[in-house]
């Protein structure tokens, strides 16, 4: 088991590419299922869970090939409708092929997708929309059975919450369907707004209004396409968390600000100067030590997104003041504090709320990463503790960071990976 070690207190500077979005390129490569045709993907980030997706694609029958950023899949041999257990539980994303199984074999078999790292991670919106499509699903024994039967019929649905994947999987699975869907309370991120745009690039009638409704008009059949992934919001804010937490000034490239609105106020409160330095470029010059003292609520997008809580929260365990955390999103997103807290953070939770009093330093300690953005969040710790920290479970962070410490030892950090 590889672990990273950190020689914190060290200042960061100079410029850091973000990589494209993890969470735009996993919906894509599925919905390229539904193509049969060859799609050539660019900016894509070279992460664990895209090769993941890799092998899952190549399981199903795809062709695939990935080299310097660029994915090309052709699904026109493609001739396997199920996902093995052991696909299955290496990703818990990749309940996203079953739409794409749907609209492009017509049936799907996978393993429910265990519980993971954010706790129960239920379905039941992702079915309840797909069965009024009319797709007939069968649960026994952890393994779901989808049948799409003689085609799906469009119609109209409304979500109970904006879910993310729901969204997905329903706009892949009535993109082929008869008639026309209408989805309300639909999620808005925007990587969904990206896959969208992709499907629209393959063919499909995808109409999308800022109130989260989107209108689908089903197509007889998607051709290939080329696109490019939008760049990872999360990645970007990871680095301004990390820049904030060394007192350290540096340009972070390829951020589209507008997908990191509601997280820019949070930082110039904590004193950070966050200033526009072209096209998706932004630079962040921080405070000797921030100061911080605010409610930071996660909501569904346009607010302060979930997969930030953890490096934010480094970030303010060692500013001035008092701030406090509400993870409305996850049941079970705080896994990472029992870890700051051995690295000095002064942090309490109850139920979905946690505390965070700014600690004057952090210092090193041997920690455990539990899940992703858990494991961002101990590395951003790490790069402002005073002394060595030892991260394991590096995997997790492999699963959404790519070369992390390559990027953070071009920055001035002191990381290796072991
Ligand atoms: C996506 O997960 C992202 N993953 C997550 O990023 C992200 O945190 C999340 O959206 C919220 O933005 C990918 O895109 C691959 P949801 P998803 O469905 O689709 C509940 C990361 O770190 N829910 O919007 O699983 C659910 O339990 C990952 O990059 C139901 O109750 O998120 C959760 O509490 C982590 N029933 C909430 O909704 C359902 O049928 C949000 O889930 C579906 C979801």
């Amino acid at each position: 088991m590889s672990k990273l070690i950190i020689e914190g207190s060290r200042r960061l500077r100079g410029n850091t590419k973000v990589q494209g979005s993890k969470n735009s390129i996993l919906p894509i490569l599925a919905a390229c299922i539904i193509c049969k045709d060859e799609c050539v993907i660019h900016n894509c980030p070279n992460i664990l869970d895209v090769r993941v997706t890799r092998r899952i694609l190549e399981y199903l029958g795809c062709k695939t090939s990935f080299e310097n950023h660029t994915f090309i899949v052709n699904s026109k041999d493609i001739f396997k409708n199920d996902i093995p257990d052991f696909l299955m539980r290496e990703m818990r994303s990749s309940i996203i092929f079953l739409g794409s199984l749907i609209s492009g074999i017509g049936s799907a078999k996978l393993s429910l997708p265990g519980g993971c790292e954010l706790g129960p991670r239920p379905i039941d919106i992702h079915l309840d929309s797909l069965r009024q499509l009319g797709v007939r699903i069968t649960e026994s024994h952890g393994i779901l059975e989808c049948d799409g039967g003689k085609g799906l019929i469009g119609c109209n649905i409304a979500f109970s919450f904006p879910s993310v994947g729901a969204t997905e999987n329903l706009i892949l699975a009535a993109v082929t369907a008869k008639g026309t869907t209408v989805i309300t309370n639909a999620a808005k991120e925007p990587e969904v707004i990206d896959l969208i745009n992709f499907l629209k690039k393959c063919g499909a009638n995808i109409r999308y209004s800022h109130g989260g409704t989107i209108v689908i008009t089903g197509v007889s059949r998607l051709h290939g396409a080329e696109h490019s992934v939008i760049p990872d919001r999360i990645v970007a804010i990871t680095y301004m968390a990390a820049a904030a937490a060394t007192s350290s000034s540096i340009t972070i490239e390829n951020v589209i600000e507008e997908h990191i609105s509601s997280v820019i106020p949070i930082f110039e409160e904590a004193g950070c100067i966050i200033t526009a330095k072209g096209k998706d470029v932004l630079q962040i010059d921080s405070p000797t030590r921030p100061y911080f003292n605010r409610i930071i609520r996660t909501m569904p997008y346009p607010g302060f997104p979930t997969d930030a809580q953890a490096p934010v929260m480094s970030m303010t365990s060692v500013a001035d003041g008092t701030s406090i955390f509400v993870e409305n999103i996850f049941s079970n997103r705080y896994k990472h504090v029992g870890e700051l807290l051995r690295l000095g953070a002064d942090i309490k939770v109850e139920d979905k709320v946690a505390i965070v009093e700014g600690v004057k330093k952090l210092s090193g300690a041997k920690v455990t990463a539990m899940d992703l953005r858990g494991a961002a969040s101990l590395v951003v710790a790490g790069l402002g503790a005073e002394g060595v920290t030892e991260i394991s479970g590096v995997k997790y962070i492999d699963r959404g960071y790519e070369d992390i410490e390559g990027n953070l030892s071009k920055l001035g950090a002191y990381i290796k990976r072991i």
